[in-house]
């Protein structure tokens, strides 16, 4: 598993405002969505593309273009829908894919209960959207669920993340590379309630208010 921190100033800036208690809703679904985007720049650092023949008004050339099979962006229900946007607003000819996970209070593990994704997702380049990197087991079950169908790797864009949550794909995934975190902070740690300290609240309510 790889860990990427993007402390870009602008990542923090916008950060900072999203922590804020004060900042109203609106406000938070727009800021979370341009923070996805910095995110996504960074996480597809290593997106796969292909030489692509192209004539400029001056010459011929040879460019790249994003390789097939094409990306695949995988919003996990209900918080990760907010980063979807700011996501395909860079990647617009990436597929989307959704995944629904629930945790069971008793068993405490991970389990789907809704999914809209290909069968076969052999040699596919995954990028998965959470916003909050808490205890870790639902990502590291979504992570599973995508590497067990054959996805040859998984980007997973946190806008925050807890030290708990980073152990537990760490332990689950070791070294492999085919496994990468991208993430606007690291916090402190987890609080009694399971939230982020300092981290922002409960991401989905912020982003649609509390259903
Ligand atoms: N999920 C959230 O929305 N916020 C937290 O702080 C932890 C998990």
């Amino acid at each position: 598993m790889r860990l990427h921190i993007a402390d870009h100033p602008l990542i923090s800036h916008k950060l900072t405002v999203l922590r804020d208690r004060t900042t109203d809703s609106p406000t938070f679904r727009r800021l979370a969505d341009e923070l996805v985007t910095l995110l996504a720049y960074e996480a597809t650092r290593e997106v796969h593309v292909e030489p692509r023949e192209i004539t400029t008004p001056v010459t011929e050339m040879t460019g790249v273009r994003i390789a097939d099979p094409r990306p695949l962006v995988v919003p996990i229900l209900r918080a990760g829908l907010g980063m979807l946007e700011g996501m395909t607003r860079l990647v617009p000819t990436a597929e989307v894919g959704f995944l629904g996970m629930v945790r069971d209070e008793e068993t405490l593990t991970a389990t789907t209960y809704a999914e809209r994704l290909p069968d076969d997702l052999s040699g596919r380049q995954i990028f998965v959207l959470d916003p909050m990197l808490a205890t870790g087991g639902t990502l590291a079950a979504a992570i599973r669920f995508l590497l067990d169908r054959g996805a040859r790797d998984v980007v997973a864009i946190c806008l925050l993340t807890a030290p708990e949550g980073v152990r537990l794909i760490e332990t689950t995934f070791g070294q492999s590379a085919n496994v990468t975190i991208v993430t606007a902070a690291l916090d402190e740690r987890l609080n009694e309630k399971g939230y982020i300290v300092p981290g922002l609240g409960d991401a989905g309510d912020r982003l649609y208010g509390v259903v």
